[in-house]
C-alpha cells in the first residue's frame, strides 16, 4: 500500500478499504506517513467525505491506536459526556457533579481548548492547586470515593487523534463531519464508560455552523457509539450565542459555581440540567422527565456543589473557591465595552466572541501559548437584549492592557444590532438516539 495511491483514490471519491485505513492510521502514528502525505489526504476527506463504514473503521483504528482504559475496577454504571466544542460551554462543571451526587459515576476524560472553543481542563486548572494530571489508580480512587473525577487525556489515549488533531487544526480541515465524528468517538470509546452523552453545538460559534449538518454529526457519532456496544444519545444544543455570560477559563468557573449554587443564567442553567438529566437516564435512572427532576433537585438541595467540592479537594484544588469564589484569579486590568449606536442585539458571531476572548489570553493561539486563568470576557448584552447608546455591551478583563485593543474591535464586530427585537431562540433543537431525531418545535 503506498499513502500517494490512497490520497489519489480519496481524492477521486473512491472507498478506503479497512486495511487501507489499518495501515495508514498505523503508520501514520509510526511517524512512517509523513504529515504532509496526510495533511493531503485530510484535505481530500474534507472535499470527498467518507461513508459510514469508512468512518467507523477510522474511528476504530484511531480509538485502538494507544491505551485503552479499563474502567472495570469502578463497581456500577460509569457515564462519560463530551460537547463538540462551544464558547462559554462550562456544562460539564454542572453536568458532571449533579449526576455523580445522584450516584452515577462521571470518569471523565477532558481536552483543552481548541480554536475559538475553550476546554474543561484549561477552566479546572484555573482553580488554586488543582491537578488534571492524575495516574490511574488516583483517577479510580477519586471516582469511587467521590463519585466524579476529571483528568487530562493520559499520555498515550488515542496518540492517532493527538496527531490527526494538530494537523487539522493548521490544515483547515476541522470542519470535516467524518474527521470530527471520528476524532471524539475514537476518544471516548477509548476512555471506557459504559454510556456516552454527546453535546452537538450548532450556530456561529460551533464547528457545525446548521442545525442539519449538526444532526448528521450526532447521528454518525450514535451510530458509532451503539455499534461498538455504548449506551449513546446526543443533545443538539445551541451555539450562535455563547452560553451564559462568562468567557474564559476562572470567569466560567465563577459562573457555574453560581449556577451550582442554585442561581447562574437560564440559558446555562437549563442545558446543563438537560445533559444531566441524559446521563441519567442513558444510566437507567428513570424516565427523561423524572431524571430531568431529580437533575433539579440536586441543584436545588445543593448537593452538586458539594460534589464539586468535594471533587476540588480530592484533585488537590482549593475546596473553599465553591463556597467562596472571589478565591479564583481576579485579572488586574478592565475595559467596558459601550455601544456606539442603540438596538436589540439580532446576531452575535459566536466564534469571534470566542476569538476575543483567544486575544486576551484566555485560549491558545499556538498550541505552545501560556493561557491566563483570569483572562476573558463577562457579556452583559446578549442576543434579543436591547441596548442603548452608550451601554456597556462587554466587559473585557485582561493582565495587559495592550491586549484589549484588538479584543474589543473582534468583540465590537461580533455583536449586530437592529431595530426590532429577534424571535426568540431555542437551547436545545434535538435528541439523536438509536431510535432516531427528536425535533422540539
Ligand atoms: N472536538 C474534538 O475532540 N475533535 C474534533 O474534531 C472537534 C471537536
Amino acid at each position: 500500500m503506498r499513502m500517494y495511491d490512497l490520497i489519489e483514490k480519496k481524492k477521486r471519491g473512491g472507498t478506503l478499504e479497512k486495511e487501507e485505513i489499518r495501515a495508514m492510521i498505523r503508520g501514520f502514528v509510526a511517524g512512517e506517513i509523513p504529515d504532509y502525505q496526510m495533511s493531503a489526504m485530510l484535505m481530500a476527506i474534507c472535499f470527498q467525505g467518507m461513508s459510514d463504514e469508512e468512518t467507523t473503521c477510522l474511528t476504530l483504528e484511531m480509538a485502538h491506536s494507544g491505551d485503552v482504559m479499563d474502567l472495570s475496577p469502578i463497581e456500577g454504571f460509569k457515564v462519560d459526556k463530551h460537547s463538540t466544542g462551544g464558547v462559554g460551554d462550562k456544562t460539564t462543571l454542572i453536568a458532571g457533579p449533579i449526576v455523580a451526587s445522584l450516584g452515577v459515576r462521571v470518569a471523565k476524560m477532558s481536552g483543552r481548548g481548541l480554536g475559538h472553543t475553550g476546554g474543561t481542563i484549561d477552566k479546572l486548572e484555573a482553580i488554586p492547586g488543582f491537578q488534571t494530571a492524575l495516574d490511574t489508580e488516583r483517577f479510580f480512587e477519586i471516582v469511587r470515593r467521590v463519585g466524579i473525577a476529571v483528568a487530562g487525556q493520559s499520555g498515550n489515549l488515542v496518540p492517532a487523534d493527538k496527531k490527526l488533531y494538530a494537523l487539522r487544526d493548521v490544515t483547515a480541515t476541522v470542519d470535516s463531519i467524518p474527521l470530527i465524528a471520528s476524532s471524539i468517538m475514537s476518544k471516548k470509546l477509548a476512555a471506557g464508560s459504559d454510556g456516552i452523552v454527546l453535546d452537538v453545538k450548532t450556530g456561529s460559534g460551533a464547528f457545525m455552523k446548521t442545525l442539519e449538518d449538526s444532526v448528521t454529526l450526532a447521528g454518525k457519532m450514535v451510530a458509532i457509539g451503539t455499534g461498538a456496544g455504548r449506551v449513546c444519545t446526543a443533545l443538539i444544543t445551541d451555539m450562535d450565542v455563547p452560553l451564559g455570560y462568562a468567557i474564559g477559563n476562572a470567569l466560567e468557573v465563577e459562573e457555574s459555581i453560581r449556577v451550582l449554587d442554585g442561581g447562574g443564567p437560564e440559558d446555562l442553567r437549563e442545558v446543563s440540567l438537560r445533559l444531566a438529566a441524559e446521563m441519567l437516564h442513558t444510566a437507567g435512572r428513570g424516565s427523561e422527565t423524572q431524571c430531568y427532576e431529580l437533575a433539579a433537585g440536586a441543584l436545588r438541595d445543593r448537593s452538586a456543589l458539594r460534589t464539586f467540592a468535594e471533587m476540588i479537594r480530592a484533585q488537590g484544588g482549593d475546596g473553599r473557591v465553591a463556597k467562596e469564589p472571589d478565591r479564583l484569579a481576579k485579572a488586574p486590568f478592565c475595559r467596558e465595552v459601550k455601544a456606539e449606536e442603540s438596538g436589540y442585539v439580532a446576531h452575535m458571531d459566536t466564534e469571534a466572541c470566542g476569538i476575543a476572548s483567544v486575544l486576551l489570553k484566555a485560549g491558545r493561539s499556538t498550541k505552545d501559548d501560556v493561557i491566563d486563568p483570569a483572562a476573558g470576557i463577562v457579556l452583559k448584552k446578549k442576543y434579543g437584549d436591547a441596548v442603548a447608546k452608550g451601554e456597556t455591551l462587554a466587559c473585557l478583563y485582561a493582565s495587559d492592557e495592550a491586549l484589549f485593543a484588538q479584543a474589543e474591535q473582534t468583540l465590537r464586530r461580533a455583536y449586530r444590532l437592529e431595530p426590532a427585537r429577534p424571535a426568540a431562540r431555542r437551547w436545545i433543537y434535538a435528541r439523536v438516539s438509536r431510535e432516531g431525531t427528536q425535533r422540539f418545535e
